[in-house]
């Protein structure tokens, strides 16, 4: 699923032509690691973000970003404005908070923003404080021309599944594309592995074993 997500949000939305920069956090995730791999086959300059040095490093050094800035450096906006020299076409929004604040004066005319998640804002219990800058991000809509949209994998694409696991399937079998798992066992560890995740302790897909191992 969640490698469907990537693949059809990119794809459908993102429409990412060769030579084009594409930026997405959570790179090392199955969404993102998704992302950028498949950006890289398209030909595009694939910039990732993730929280820490050895989840950047596997994003460069294993599925091939050609960049990877780590979301907790204080300088983080300066290193994605360095990282996307000739601006970024396609941001695959998955994050939000300080990740999109970083992203948005990068964003090219007519970029193309496919709105996967806000992971930074599933636990608010409230909105941020202010300013209130809501007029000025639709101001950046309007005048670089920006196509935002939101999708939700199976209702928006769920057309598309045999095209991608036609598509995925061979580029798994050949290698292309990568995937990392981190198995935790026992239901009963479930929630403190999903808060976990919420807080960029998982390297991988998260999965949880029930049953026997085998
Ligand atoms: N629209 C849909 O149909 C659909 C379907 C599936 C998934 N999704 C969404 O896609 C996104 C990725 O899903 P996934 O399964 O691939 O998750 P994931 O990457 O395995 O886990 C979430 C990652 O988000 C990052 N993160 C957490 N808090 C952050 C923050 N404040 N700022 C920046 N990064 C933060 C962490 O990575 P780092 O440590 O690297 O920062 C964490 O590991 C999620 O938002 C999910 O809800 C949407």
């Amino acid at each position: 699923m969640p490698g469907f997500t990537g693949w059809a949000g990119l794809t459908q939305i993102g429409a990412p032509k060769p030579g084009e920069t594409i930026a997405v956090a959570a790179a090392t995730g199955p969404v993102g690691a998704t992302v950028g791999q498949i950006g890289k086959l398209l030909g595009c300059r694939a910039v990732g973000i993730a929280g820490g040095p050895e989840k950047c490093a596997y994003a460069v050094d294993e599925l091939g970003f050609d960049a990877c800035i780590d979301h907790k450096a204080p300088d983080f906006a300066d290193q994605m404005a360095k990282a996307s020299p000739d601006g970024i076409d396609v941001y695959f929004e998955s994050v939000g908070g300080k990740v999109l604040d970083a992203v948005i004066p990068l964003l090219n005319p007519h970029a193309r923003v496919p709105v996967c998640g806000l992971v930074s804002q599933y636990n608010a219990t409230q909105l941020p404080a202010g300013p209130d800058r809501m007029n000025w991000l639709m101001g950046q809509i309007l005048r670089k021309m920006i196509k935002v949209q939101g999708f939700i994998i199976f209702d928006s694409f769920g057309h598309l599944y045999p095209e991608f696991a036609k598509q995925m399937g061979a580029w798994v079998k050949s290698g292309k594309i990568k995937y990392r798992e981190e198995i935790i066992d026992g239901l009963e560890n479930a929630p403190e592995a999903f808060i976990g995740l919420l807080n960029g302790e998982n390297f991988g897909k998260r999965v949880i074993r029930v049953g026997n191992k085998k």
